[in-house]
């Protein structure tokens, strides 16, 4: 979707659908009969007729501009199928930095839709906004060129990794996934690809990512993607969950239980989407994301519980539930992410690890676990300015004895049924060296949202990762 802003009435765009306020200095400098009529409603006000110059008007009451949840669900009411290409959205009561990220975001994210993959044999080509022209005052305009800048690069690495998560799993393995990246970093010559792939994964000592994807006729990959928009510094890394499928292994998931796992490589998907939104807005900064990839199968190869492996660390985990797979796969990216470079400022993963988060936060808020207090303000903070918000769960060495084993330094599930998703970060911060700060994301319960009653990947957190990197760049 290509956008611009305007501060001039003359320069609205004609045929297009004006989405306005009642007291809004733009209606005052056009001349439209109808808009007097239906600036003096109280509730919404939306015309397709006697509109001219445009093709529809709509007015939304000023303190509906205040509250994302309820601008969006007017929006997405008005715009389920577009009346004209070009939307003019005028943004002067756009004021709360949280609402208008918010807005602007989920209106970029319009051009997501995977009618090309002709999964859907009938599907007519539905009718969408190709052009966002934006109207605010002269006094706002540097600010609205930052979020329209900043919320389209966002929207466009979350729409690469919606699409990949959506993508069913029989095409979209380890290696489709590596392929894809490949494909969509190339665009920018600041990204590149560093690609393990079975062999090399062994080789290099990462027996949990390889004991988790050996079972698999789709075998595993690590994909280490790196971005330099500066020549020096600190690397900040992401390492995300990429379950490309996930049946619980020999601990075999129940039908109902398996039936979204094909989304548990959202974490992968995502850290994939966030460098990409980064090489789009050109940060000046080194970062790197590392996608753990396989898939969680079963078969005569597959883990068994009560196997044990060795990280890329030197540590080993006894697997008593083959269905605890992604701390597995994390607990090696995030070894092998705070090995890769001499000057590493924070490691965050995500990873819809555990099912037990949805039930602690349910199914708007992440869940934040760090031992590192500067860390967890600021993920906090952007999550509140982002609108892609997290909350904490605890995590200090009471989780202790959740991890402990007999037989090996780890267990990757604790016998009881306690603090179930503390505990799998419990497990994850040995494997990243105490003076790197750390942060785990669980999105189990966020990395899906609920569009027309099916749930499919919202490429969160990609918004509240930005949010986090732009000001932590801002300190520096
Ligand atoms: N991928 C699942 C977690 C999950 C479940 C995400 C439901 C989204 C929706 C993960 O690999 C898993 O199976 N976790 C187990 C952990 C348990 C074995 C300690 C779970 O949540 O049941
Ligand atoms: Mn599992
Ligand atoms: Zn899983």
């Amino acid at each position: 979707m290509e956008y611009r802003l305007i501060t001039q009435a003359g320069e609205v765009p004609h045929s297009s659908h004006l989405i306005s306020w009642p007291g809004s200095p733009l209606l005052a400098e056009l001349d439209v009969p109808v808009l007097a009529e239906m600036a003096k409603s109280k509730e919404l006000a939306d015309s397709q007729f006697a509109c001219a110059p445009f093709a529809r008007i709509t007015l939304i009451p000023q303190d509906s501009w205040q509250e994302a949840d309820g601008l969006l669900a007017n929006l997405r009411a008005l715009l389920k199928t577009a009346t004209s290409k070009t939307l003019l959205l005028d943004v002067t009561a756009l004021e709360n930095e949280t609402v208008r990220s918010s807005v602007l975001r989920w209106l970029f994210n319009l051009d997501h839709s995977l009618e090309d993959l002709g999964l859907k044999s009938a599907e007519k080509p539905s009718r969408r906004v190709k052009t966002l022209v934006g109207f605010c005052n002269p006094s706002q305009q540097k600010k609205m060129q930052e979020a329209f800048h900043q919320q389209h690069a966002v929207a466009l690495g979350m729409i690469a990794a919606r699409r990949l998560a959506d993508i069913p799993s029989e095409t979209c393995t380890p290696q489709f996934v590596v392929e894809e990246a490949q494909r969509l970093c190339v665009e920018y010559p600041t990204l590149r690809c560093e690609i393990l792939d079975e062999h090399e994964i062994q080789e290099q000592g990462l027996g949990l990512l390889h004991a988790v994807g050996k079972g698999s006729s789709r075998p595993p990959r690590l994909l280490a993607i790196h971005y330099s928009g500066a020549d020096s510094g600190p690397v900040r890394a992401y390492v995300g969950k990429g379950i490309t499928f996930d049946t619980g292994g020999l601990w075999l998931k129940e039908g109902a239980g398996m039936y979204t796992m094909k989304y548990d490589m959202c974490g992968a998907a995502n850290v994939l989407g966030l460098m990409l939104s980064i090489a789009e807005l050109g940060l000046p900064v080194r970062a790197m994301g590392v996608l753990a990839l396989a898939e969680n199968a079963i078969g005569p190869d597959a883990m068994q519980p009560g196997s044990v492996a060795r990280a890329c660390n030197g540590m080993t985990v006894e697997i008593n539930n083959t269905d605890a797979e992604g701390r597995l796969v994390l607990a090696d990216a995030i070894a092998w992410a705070s090995q890769r470079n001499n000057n590493t400022r924070f490691i965050i993963d995500l990873a819809t690890l555990t099912g037990a988060v949805v039930k602690a936060l349910g199914y708007e808020l992440s869940g934040l676990m760090t031992q590192d207090e500067p860390l967890r303000e600021r993920l906090t903070q952007a999550g509140k300015i982002s609108g892609d918000e997290v909350w904490s769960l605890p995590l200090d060495n009471r989780l202790k004895k959740q991890t402990e084993s007999a037989i090996a330094d780890l267990c990757n599930t604790p016998t009881n049924n306690a603090a179930i998703s503390a505990s799998a970060a419990w497990l994850l911060h040995h494997f990243c060296p105490p003076e790197i700060p750390w942060a785990h994301l669980d999105v189990s319960g966020t990395a899906l949202w609920r569009e027309g009653g099916r749930s499919v990947a919202s490429g969160r957190p990609i918004p509240l990762l930005i949010e986090h990197l732009m000001s932590d760049l801002s300190r520096d």
